[in-house]
């Protein structure tokens, strides 16, 4: 019979006790179910609810039985339903009635949403970790190769040159991004609501701040029904996983892109491709599509608790049973994809000539030529139509701007001269981009700063 089998006379049905169990995810959740249970016992001796001589028999049992999980010597029996039951009764198998004493002033309402709130902590730092490993590859890469040039694009056509460091570095910021939803999915994490106990709070005088200190949370929750109804935090951190999934999958698609026979703007590592096994040529970039694929699961993992969540009165439902297993999904999908792409992103080999030799088509010199007419004094409207016109005239050719003859240029307006060579050359076009955050080698370089001070700053949150 089940720990809560008094008022019962016949116990679950075999298939309806699997169906309804969450052991096969929550054990997952043993330290954490641990490490609540001997806080709550050490607080609740320390208040005189329990005897110092059974809350010693506590700890020690708890311990053992932490100890044999990790040994690998603990079977776990899916007729205790949860980690919660499982490691209740198994203390009171070996330690007797002081193991009975423990679930004095506590519900599973509460202890479940505590060891879930410890877990959701410790899988932001795991995330965050990562997160920054993979900042990490990108900078290095961005700073192994400052000068060099690629296609900039706006509707996948050529639009203006830009430098590859730049491209890179446009990564690290939505990573950064990452990184603050993860620490804003920490904090929502971190509040104690051990003390909540089924929904009401409870009659004993339980010292929740002590709990608090005991289990490192910021803060005890301030109303018990929304302690044990509550799943907010995990929406936070699986909407978190899902925006960095979506930042991932577009870095992969780029990768996937610029490996093509049509770009092969770089070279992926064959540490990070498979092969074909009929087509003996084949090189394929697998990982940076599965990280692209493993995407749609995580909007998945989120939209499912959404969706489980909604409507739900309060407090705690047995629905909410569900909210475990999307998030876990959710996070060791990132922390996965995340050191994939780290790997991918450091060890693939970058081919500048073949950017430039991108660069070069596409007459990405036109806005510059038309800047070029307007800095003369042309309204740059109509600037826009002489270049537009001299684009023609190439595209009729076949040739590019730089191909034109100054007396091409004249033809359209005298007010080209000899120094419009400089308004050409794709190296001079993306120097001259020195705007704050622009693509200019001394923009990028001023970005290089604010890079290393946010990558430092992020490590310090981590370490604190
Ligand atoms: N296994 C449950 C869960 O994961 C624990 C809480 C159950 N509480 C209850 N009253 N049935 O949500």
């Amino acid at each position: 019979m089940a720990l809560w089998g008094g008022r019962f006379e016949e116990g679950v049905d075999d298939f309806t006790q699997r169906f309804g169990a969450s052991l096969p995810v929550d054990k997952h959740m043993y330290a954490e179910d641990i490490a609540g249970s001997r806080a709550h016992a050490k607080m609740l001796a320390a208040q005189g609810i329990i005897s110092a001589e059974d809350q010693q028999k506590i700890d020690a049992g708890l311990e053992g039985i932490l100890h044999d999980i990790e040994a690998g010597n603990f079977t776990f029996d899916i007729n205790d339903e949860d980690i919660h039951m499982a490691v209740e009764a198994e203390l009171t198998r070996r330690i007797g009635s002081a193991g009975a004493r423990l679930h004095t002033g506590r519900s599973r309402n509460d202890q479940v949403i505590t060891d879930t709130r410890l877990l959701a902590k410790e899988l932001c730092a795991q995330i965050m970790k990562g997160n920054v490993a993979l900042r990490h590859a990108l900078v290095d890469q961005a700073v192994a190769h400052p000068h060099v040039v690629m296609p900039g694009y706006t509707h996948m056509q050529h639009a203006q040159p830009v430098l590859f460091s730049h491209h890179l570095l446009a990564y690290f910021w939505m990573f950064s991004r990452d990184f603050a939803r993860l620490q804003f999915a920490l904090d929502q994490a971190d509040e104690n609501p051990l003390g909540s106990a089924a929904l009401a709070g409870t009659t004993y005088p339980l010292d929740r701040q002590m709990t608090t200190r005991e289990l490192g949370f910021a803060r005890p929750t301030a109303n018990s029904l929304d302690a044990v109804s509550n799943r907010d935090f995990l929406l936070d951190l699986d909407y978190a996983c899902a925006v960095s999934m979506m930042h991932l999958s577009r870095l992969a698609e780029e990768v996937i892109l610029w490996s093509t026979q049509e770009f092969a703007f770089i070279t992926l590592s064959d540490s990070y491709s498979t092969g074909s096994s009929i087509m003996p040529q084949k090189k394929n970039p697998d990982f940076a599509e599965l990280i692209r694929g493993k995407s749609g699961r995580v909007y998945g993992d989120l939209v499912a608790l959404l969706t489980t969540m909604k409507g739900l009165p309060l407090a705690y439902n047995k629905d909410m049973q569900e909210d475990k297993e999307g998030v876990i999904d959710a996070a060791h999908t990132l922390v996965d994809s995340m050191r994939c792409m780290a790997g991918m992103i450091a060890t693939a080999t970058i081919h500048p000539d073949a950017m430039m030799e991108s660069a070069r088509k596409g007459h990405m010199a036109a806005t510059d030529v038309a800047d070029y007419l307007a800095k003369k004094g042309m309204p740059f409207r109509d600037a826009h139509a002489v270049v537009g016109h001299l684009v023609l005239e190439c595209e009729k050719r076949g040739c590019s701007l730089d191909d034109l003859t100054l007396a091409d240029f004249k033809k359209e307006s005298d007010l080209f001269e000899d120094d419009i060579t400089g308004a050409l050359d794709l190296p001079a076009i993306v120097d001259a981009r020195t705007t704050e955050g622009g693509t200019g080698a001394s923009a990028v370089a001023e970005q290089l700063k604010k890079v290393e001070a946010r990558l430092s700053a992020d490590e310090a949150a981590l370490s604190a």
